[in-house]
C-alpha cells in the first residue's frame, strides 16, 4: 500500500424513479395501512421503477451524474464496482451492463452482493484499490430495484411496504495530499450465520435438484424472507457497534462527526442507534420516509440528499454505516 495516496469523493450522482409509491397507494394492493407503516417504519412513500427500467438503467442515470459532477471525462474511469443485490439478471452482474451502456471499452467491472452493507463494502475496496496505486477513478455505484422482486399480495406485506428503487453513485479518485478529503478508516463485518434470517432463497443451488421448480414458485420463496423482529434487534446492535470500532480505529469521538448516513431500512431503528451512541439529531440525516429501504442505493442517496440539503461541504467528517442480509455490516469514516 502507498500511504501517498488518499481516496477522494470526486463526484456524485443519484437516481430515482419518477413513479412516487405512497402508502396509500400500497393499501390497495394489501391488508396493510398508512398508520401501521408510518408508525413502525416511518416510511411514508417510496419510488418504484417502471417496468421498462432495469437495475443497470437507474445505475447509468446515478453513474451519468457523478461524472459530470467529478469534473473527469468518462474515460478517466478505471474500475466500475457496483454493490446490488437485485440485478437485470441472475448473471452477469450490473456491473457489466452498466459498462457496456456508459461505452466505457474493456475496463474492468465488479460486483459486490452484499446487500444493504454492499456500499459500505464499495467504499473500503475502492479505497484499498485506490491506496494500492492500481487504480485511479473509480465509479462506485449503489443500484436497486427490489420492485419487481416484492410479493406486493398481503401474504408479503411485512417487507413489500418497505423497499424502494433508486441509484446512487460516487466517483473516488486518488488523492497525493496526505490529509484533507480521505476515507479515514473503515469497519467491515459479516455473520453467515443469521443468512437465512433475510434471504431470497430461490432460484438456488442449495433447493435440490433443480434451481427453480413449480412448487417452490407457489411457496413464494423467490420473495424475501424476513424475520423482522429479529434483524432488527441485530441492525441495532451492529450498527451502534461498527460506529464505536471505527471511532475508536480513527481516534476520534461522535462529537467529532458533523453527520451520519445510516442504512434506511427503518426510522426506529436509526432513532435507537442514535441514542445509543448519544447523538444529536442534526446529527443524523435520514430519508426513509420519502425513500424507503434502497438497499445498497441508500448511503450514496442519502449523501445526495443531505447535500442538496446544504448539510454537507468540503472538509465535513463523516461516517457512513450499514447493516443487512447476510448478516453483513459496516462503517466507514471519511472527510469529504
Ligand atoms: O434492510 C435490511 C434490514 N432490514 C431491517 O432492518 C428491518 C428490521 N425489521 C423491522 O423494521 C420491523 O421488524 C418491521 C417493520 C419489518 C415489522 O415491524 P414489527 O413491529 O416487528 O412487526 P411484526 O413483524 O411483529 O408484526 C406485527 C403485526 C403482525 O400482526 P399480528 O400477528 O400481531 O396480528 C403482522 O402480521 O403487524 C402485522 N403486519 C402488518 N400489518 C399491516 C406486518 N406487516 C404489516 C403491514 N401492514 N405491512
Amino acid at each position: 500500500m502507498s500511504d501517498a495516496l488518499n481516496t477522494k469523493i470526486l463526484g456524485v450522482g443519484g437516481y430515482l424513479p419518477e413513479n412516487k409509491v405512497t402508502n396509500f397507494d400500497l393499501e390497495e394492493m394489501m391488508d396493510t395501512s398508512d398508520e401501521w407503516i408510518k408508525q413502525r417504519t416511518g416510511i411514508e412513500s417510496r419510488h418504484w421503477a417502471t417496468d421498462e427500467q432495469s437495475t443497470s438503467d437507474l445505475a447509468l442515470e446515478a453513474s451519468i451524474e457523478a461524472i459530470q459532477n467529478s469534473g473527469l471525462k468518462k474515460e478517466d474511469i478505471d474500475f466500475i464496482l457496483v454493490a446490488s443485490c437485485s440485478g437485470d439478471a441472475d448473471f452477469p452482474g450490473v456491473s457489466c451492463f452498466l459498462q457496456a451502456k456508459l461505452g466505457l471499452g474493456t475496463i474492468a467491472a465488479l460486483e459486490i452482493k452484499q446487500q444493504c452493507s454492499g456500499f459500505v463494502y464499495g467504499m473500503t475496496l475502492a479505497d484499498s484499490l485506490i491506496k494500492s496505486g492500481l487504480y485511479k477513478n473509480i465509479l462506485l455505484v449503489g443500484a436497486e430495484l427490489q420492485s419487481k422482486g416484492l410479493d406486493k399480495t398481503s401474504r408479503g406485506r411485512n417487507t413489500s411496504v418497505l423497499f424502494g428503487d433508486g441509484a446512487g453513485a460516487f466517483v473516488l479518485s486518488a488523492n497525493p495530499e496526505l490529509d484533507g478529503p480521505r476515507v479515514i478508516a473503515s469497519d467491515l463485518h459479516a455473520d453467515g450465520r443469521h443468512a437465512e434470517e433475510l434471504w431470497i432463497p430461490a432460484p438456488g443451488c442449495a433447493l435440490g435438484s433443480s434451481r427453480m421448480t413449480q412448487e417452490i414458485f407457489d411457496q413464494g420463496m423467490h420473495f424475501p424472507y424476513m424475520n423482522g423482529k429479529v434483524v432488527f434487534v441485530h441492525a441495532v446492535k451492529r450498527m451502534s457497534e461498527t460506529v464505536r470500532t471505527v471511532l475508536d480505529k480513527a481516534k476520534m469521538t461522535s462529537k467529532e462527526i458533523d453527520l451520519f448516513l445510516f442504512h434506511q431500512a427503518n426510522l426506529r431503528i436509526n432513532q435507537k442507534v442514535g441514542e445509543m451512541l448519544e447523538l444529536d439529531d442534526a446529527q443524523v440525516h435520514n430519508t426513509v420516509q420519502k425513500f424507503g429501504n434502497t438497499t445498497a442505493a441508500t448511503i450514496p442517496l442519502g449523501f445526495k440528499d443531505a447535500m442538496e440539503a446544504g448539510k454537507i461541504k468540503r472538509g465535513d467528517k463523516l461516517i457512513f454505516a450499514a447493516f443487512g442480509s447476510g448478516f453483513t455490516w459496516g462503517s466507514v469514516i471519511i472527510e469529504y
